[in-house]
């Protein structure tokens, strides 16, 4: 990795995005900084869940990305490359895991990892993205209600160095993040490659109760899944608009 990162470490804190956006509010930071806490008090989850993290044992962290070619329409990108780089990491530390549409981290059927990215509009442009990040590393046991979760420990028996595994992840998604001239095809093949269930047949719940059998098809420019039903239709779902059944 050519560039310097700067790396902001809090003891305690209640949120890395929550301290990210306070921060945001007063200066410019330089552009990938990361924001890291060992104890966070009160980390956010996606739709106002909590975030599940005992102190010491995972990473919490947020990175302060200023996407210069990504515009407002055009966000999902922003979540495609995060998937892909912690992927790419967790492959490089022997895991093998998929993501969960949108943008959950799975190993098989649980959740080892949790993105929350917040961005910060400004017309048709982002002004900047806080993409906060929950892994699941040294944790063996959890205690929240958080329906599935999983730790690099509970798979690999491996004690994880925090900080190491702090520069290692971020290595990947900065890698991911820095490619300008990307195309958005071969990113969103990449990130259809490394899908939960894509084509696979399983059971799904629609926003109105009603349950179906349907085979994940793609998604959709901005980010929405494309689901083939039993009559052979596409229906598009927007987040929280599709349950996964088990
Ligand atoms: C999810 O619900 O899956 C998203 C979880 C995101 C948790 C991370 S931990 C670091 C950052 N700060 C927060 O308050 N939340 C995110």
């Amino acid at each position: 990795m050519s560039f310097h990162k700067y790396i902001i470490k809090k003891d305690i804190i209640p949120s890395t995005n929550a301290y990210a956006k306070e921060i945001l509010q007063e200066e410019i930071l330089q552009n990938l900084t990361i924001i890291t806490t060992t104890n966070q008090t009160a980390g956010k989850g996606q739709t106002n869940n909590s975030w599940e993290s005992t102190p010491g044992e995972n990473l919490t962290f947020s990175i302060i990305f200023y996407p210069e070619k990504i515009k407002a329409n055009e966000q999902f990108v922003i979540s495609q490359k995060v998937c892909i780089g912690i992927i790419n990491y967790l492959k490089y530390r022997n895991i093998n895991a998929t993501i969960k549409w949108p943008n959950d981290i799975y190993v098989d059927t649980k959740k080892i990892c949790g993105i929350l990215i917040e961005n910060i509009l400004l017309g048709s442009n982002i002004k900047n993205s806080i993409i906060g990040i929950g892994l699941n590393v040294n944790q063996q046991v959890f205690y929240s209600n958080a329906p599935n979760p999983i730790s690099m420990n509970n798979i690999t028996a491996q004690k994880y160095d925090i900080d190491q595994e702090l520069n290692k992840v971020t290595d990947f998604i900065t890698e991911k993040l820095s490619e300008i001239d990307f195309d958005k095809s071969d990113l969103t093949s990449e990130y259809l490659n490394n899908l939960y269930r894509f084509e696979k047949i399983c059971n799904y719940k629609r926003k109105n109760g009603s349950t179906f059998a349907g085979k994940i098809v793609g998604i959709d420019s901005i980010g929405r899944l494309n689901v083939q039903n039993e009559c052979n239709e596409i229906e598009t779902f927007a987040f929280k608009e599709i349950e996964y059944l088990f």
